[in-house]
C-alpha cells in the first residue's frame, strides 16, 4: 500500500511560521502576508530508499497517473490517493547530451534537461497538472494567471482538460504569437493588458479574495509542488548520482524555488547525499534578483529572515526573452534561500550573450526559446570565473521550446534583431545583434546547377 505524504501549508517568514490546512484557499499567510510553502509533516513511504524502484517501475504502466512524470512520483505530493488528477502526460522529458554546447561554455561535458518537451511547449505544465488537480479539490469555476505567455499557455490547456473556465492577463503586444495562439486555442479568455508582466500580476494578485476564482501563478504553492518533481526525474535520468551544477533561468522565481525545495527534499529522505549547486541566469536588463547578490555575502540568509526591501524591483524590466521581463519577481525570497542554501550563484548575462548561447544549443539539435538559453550563456560566464569547473557534471534546464519563438530566430539568423533601448545614447545600429552563429536563408535561382554548387559550399 502506497503511503502518500501527510503536509500542510507554512508561512515562509522565520518569525512567523503559521501553518494551515492543506485545503485552505489562501496564496499568503493570513498573519504577516509571507508567501506560503507546504512541507510535509509525516514519513511519505515506510522506506523511503524503495521509492526509486517504485517511481521507475511506474514507467512502463499504461495508468494515467503512472504515465504523469509528475504523479508518478506522487509519494511526494501532498495529495489523497484519490485526488481528481487532471493531466496530459506531463514530465518524462528527455536528457540530451551537448557537446557543441559543452565546449562553447569551456566544459567537457554539458548535459541539457529539456522542459520544452513538455505537452504544451514548456516546464509549465509539471505545476500546472497539480494547480488544476488542486482548483478541482477547492470547488472553484474559474483559474486566473498573469502571465508572459507560457503560464497561460499551459493553465489555458488544463483548465480546458478539467472543464474550468480560464482567464489569463497578458501584457499587450509582449507575448509571442505562439504563446498567444496556444492560449486561444484552448479556449482560454485572454484579456490584455496596458503594461507589463508586472502589473498582470498584481491585477491577478487583487482577485485573491474571490472565492470562486483559483490563481495559478507560482505564488501558488501547488504549482511549486508539481514543477519540484523535476529534481527526482532528474535524478532518476542520472542514476542517482548528484551532478555539480544545476542552472536555470530566472524570471518570477517559481522553477528556481520549486528544483530547490525537490533536491532538499530527496537529501531529507536520503536519497541523494548532497545538493547540487543551483545558479540562476536572469537577462541584464530585467535582474533585480541578480543585484542582489552582487551585494556582498549571503550566507545568514540561509536561514535568518530576508529583510523585505533586499530586493528592489525595476519598473521597466527589459529583454527580448520576453518569458523572463519580468522586474518585481513573487517567489525571490523563497529562491534566494534556495540558492543560498545550496551554494550556487545568480548572474546576469547580455542579450547578446542569449542569443548566441541559444543559436548554439540549436547546433547539438536540440534548441529552445530565448529565455532557455540564458542557462548555456550563464554557464558560459561561471566557467570563465571559475565557479563552475571545466570537468564539473553540469545539467542546464531549457524551459521551453524551440517553436514558442521563432520570430526570434528567423530575425537572429537574417541580423534583424536590436537589443532593446536601455541605453537611450546608442543607436539602432549600435543595438543590432551580431548574429556569430548566425544562418541565413539563401535565395537561389531555381536550377539544378546553382543547387549544386550551394550543396558544395
Ligand atoms: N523560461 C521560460 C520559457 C518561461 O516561460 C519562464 C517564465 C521562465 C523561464 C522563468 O521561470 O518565472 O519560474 O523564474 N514564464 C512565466 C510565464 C513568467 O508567465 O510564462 P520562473
Amino acid at each position: 500500500m502506497e503511503a502518500l505524504a501527510t503536509s500542510a501549508q507554512f508561512c515562509i517568514e522565520p518569525q512567523c511560521g503559521a501553518c494551515f490546512g492543506l485545503n485552505e484557499h489562501l496564496y499568503s499567510c493570513s498573519h504577516c502576508g509571507g508567501l506560503l510553502d507546504i512541507a510535509r509533516t509525516g514519513d511519505p513511504h515506510d522506506n523511503p530508499q524503495n521509492l526509486p524502484a517504485i517511481w521507475e517501475a511506474r514507467r512502463t504502466s499504461f495508468e494515467p497517473r503512472d504515465r504523469s512524470g509528475v504523479w508518478r512520483f506522487r509519494e511526494l505530493l501532498p495529495f489523497a490517493q484519490d485526488a481528481p488528477i487532471v493531466t496530459l502526460e506531463e514530465g518524462n522529458t528527455p536528457l540530451y547530451e551537448a557537446p557543441r554546447s559543452a565546449g562553447y561554455c569551456g566544459l567537457q561535458a554539458l548535459t541539457l534537461k529539456h522542459q520544452g518537451c513538455n505537452p504544451t511547449g514548456s516546464f509549465k505544465d509539471t505545476g500546472m497538472t497539480t494547480a488544476v488537480t488542486q482548483a478541482l479539490i477547492l470547488g472553484v469555476r474559474t483559474v486566473v494567471c498573469a502571465s508572459t505567455g507560457n503560464t497561460a499557455a499551459s493553465l489555458a490547456a488544463y483548465a480546458a482538460r478539467a472543464g474550468l473556465r480560464c482567464a489569463i492577463l497578458i501584457p499587450k503586444g509582449q507575448v509571442s504569437h505562439a504563446k498567444l495562439a496556444q492560449s486561444l486555442d484552448y479556449g482560454a479568455r485572454v484579456l490584455e493588458i496596458e503594461g507589463n508582466f508586472d502589473d498582470c500580476m498584481r491585477l491577478v494578485r487583487d482577485l485573491r479574495e474571490e472565492e470562486s476564482v483559483y490563481l495559478v501563478n507560482s505564488i501558488n504553492p501547488y504549482r511549486i509542488e508539481g514543477q519540484k518533481t523535476v529534481a527526482a526525474e532528474l535524478m532518476e535520468q542520472l542514476h542517482w548520482r548528484v551532478p555539480d551544477h544545476v542552472v536555470v533561468p530566472g524570471g518570477n522565481l517559481g522553477n528556481s524555488t520549486a528544483l530547490g525545495k525537490g533536491f532538499s527534499e530527496l537529501l531529507d529522505l536520503g536519497l541523494i547525499e548532497r545538493l547540487p549547486r543551483l545558479s540562476v541566469i536572469q537577462a541584464a536588463g530585467a535582474a533585480p534578483f541578480g543585484q542582489i547578490f552582487g551585494n556582498g555575502d549571503l550566507s545568514n540568509l540561509a536561514t535568518d529572515p530576508i529583510p523585505n526591501d533586499l530586493l528592489q524591483p525595476l519598473r521597466h524590466p527589459q529583454t527580448l526573452a520576453s518569458a523572463i521581463k519580468i522586474g518585481a519577481p513573487v517567489s525571490w525570497k523563497k529562491a534566494l534561500r534556495r540558492v543560498v542554501q545550496s551554494g550556487g550563484q545568480v548572474i546576469t548575462v547580455s542579450e547578446n550573450e542569449i542569443a548566441d548561447a541559444r543559436a548554439i544549443i540549436g547546433r547539438d539539435g536540440v534548441g529552445c526559446e530565448p529565455a532557455s538559453a540564458t542557462t548555456v550563456a550563464g554557464i558560459k560566464r561561471l566557467v570563465a570565473t571559475g565557479h563552475i569547473n571545466s570537468s564539473d557534471r553540469v545539467v542546464a534546464v531549457l524551459t521551453g521550446h524551440v517553436l514558442k519563438d521563432t520570430d526570434y530566430a528567423i530575425k537572429y539568423h537574417s541580423e534583424n534583431l536590436f537589443s532593446p533601448n536601455r541605453d537611450s545614447d546608442k543607436t539602432k545600429e549600435e543595438r543590432r545583434i551580431k548574429a556569430t552563429y548566425g544562418n541565413p536563408p539563401r535565395r537561389v535561382k531555381a536550377d539544378r546547377k546553382t543547387i549544386l554548387q550551394e550543396l558544395g559550399r
